[in-house]
């Protein structure tokens, strides 16, 4: 079964590209076929974190009716496939249309994960995106207009139907002045899936225009964006929640 996963936000600049490139790296790591697709028509970035170049056929063509689906999906080194926006201000005219759901229907079967990276904010763009996807991921940064910005989105998707999984709290710096996962557990009415660290080696990755998972796996938000991805496929990892214990060792081992 193909899941249909939304990476959203209410403000911008919280971490959704990074979060998608990295979910998706970390899966293909652990085996499992990720297509990811540039949903954020207006400001898109994963071909940039990616560093992958044009021309090449974009989603905004697929919307054009100017390739087909399978014309726009390309194998990146990590490991997944991506489907890209593009980039020029030409490009500013489209909208992702209600018809994104018949697009993605034709990548259900071909993958275990489509992961939608979505528009920042409230308007048509992102609204479209939310009601395609079947499951929502909302990434929050640990301050107040992110969460309030945040909180405003997961109405929405939820208005949409779609099943609103958690938040991830990223750019953590562990100050005072943060709000503490608890707060924003409690202000989103969502279980906080992933505290991701502020962690430069993430800035070095974009530079390097390599999901952080791969740049450097050893970095602290490189091991939480891995453990993010084993808990959302209920993969056994040492990086899971509580890592390795006899229980789960008997379990591996014996089926127990
Ligand atoms: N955990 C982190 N530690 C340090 N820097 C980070 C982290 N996560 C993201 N960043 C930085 O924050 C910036 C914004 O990240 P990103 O592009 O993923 O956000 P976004 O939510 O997709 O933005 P937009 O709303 O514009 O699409 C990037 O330059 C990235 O380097
Ligand atoms: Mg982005």
């Amino acid at each position: 079964m193909t899941r249909l996963i939304a990476v959203a936000s209410g403000k911008g600049g919280v971490g959704k590209t990074t979060t998608v490139v990295n979910l998706a790296a970390s899966l293909a790591k652990f085996g499992k076929n990720v297509i990811i697709v540039d949903a954020n028509l207006t400001t898109p970035n994963i071909g940039i974190h990616l560093g992958m170049k044009p021309p090449m056929k974009t989603l905004h063509d697929v919307i054009a009716g100017k390739a087909s689906i399978t014309d726009a999906i390309y194998l990146h080194d990590s490991g997944f496939r991506v489907i890209p926006a593009g980039v020029h201000l030409k490009h500013l005219k489209f909208s992702i249309p209600h018809k994104l759901w018949d697009i993605v229907l034709g990548l259900f079967g071909t993958a275990d994960a489509v992961i939608l990276d979505t528009p920042a904010g409230l308007e048509k763009g992102a609204k479209a995106v939310l009601d395609a996807a079947e499951e929502v991921i909302m990434i929050t940064n640990p301050e107040l207009p992110a969460v309030t910005d945040a909180l405003k989105t997961i109405r929405i998707a939820q208005k949409s139907g779609s099943n609103v999984l958690g938040a991830v709290i990223n750019k953590v710096h562990g100050k005072h002045w943060e709000l503490s996962a608890r707060a924003i557990e409690h202000e989103l009415e969502l279980p906080i899936l992933a505290k991701i660290p502020y962690d430069i080696s993430v800035q070095h990755a974009i530079r390097a225009k390599k999901p952080v998972v791969l740049h450097n796996p050893h970095s602290p938000a490189a091991k939480e964006f891995t453990k993010l991805a084993a808990d959302l496929f209920d993969i056994e990892h040492e990086s899971k929640s509580g890592g390795w214990n006899i229980g789960r060792i008997l379990k591996r081992i014996f089926g127990m």
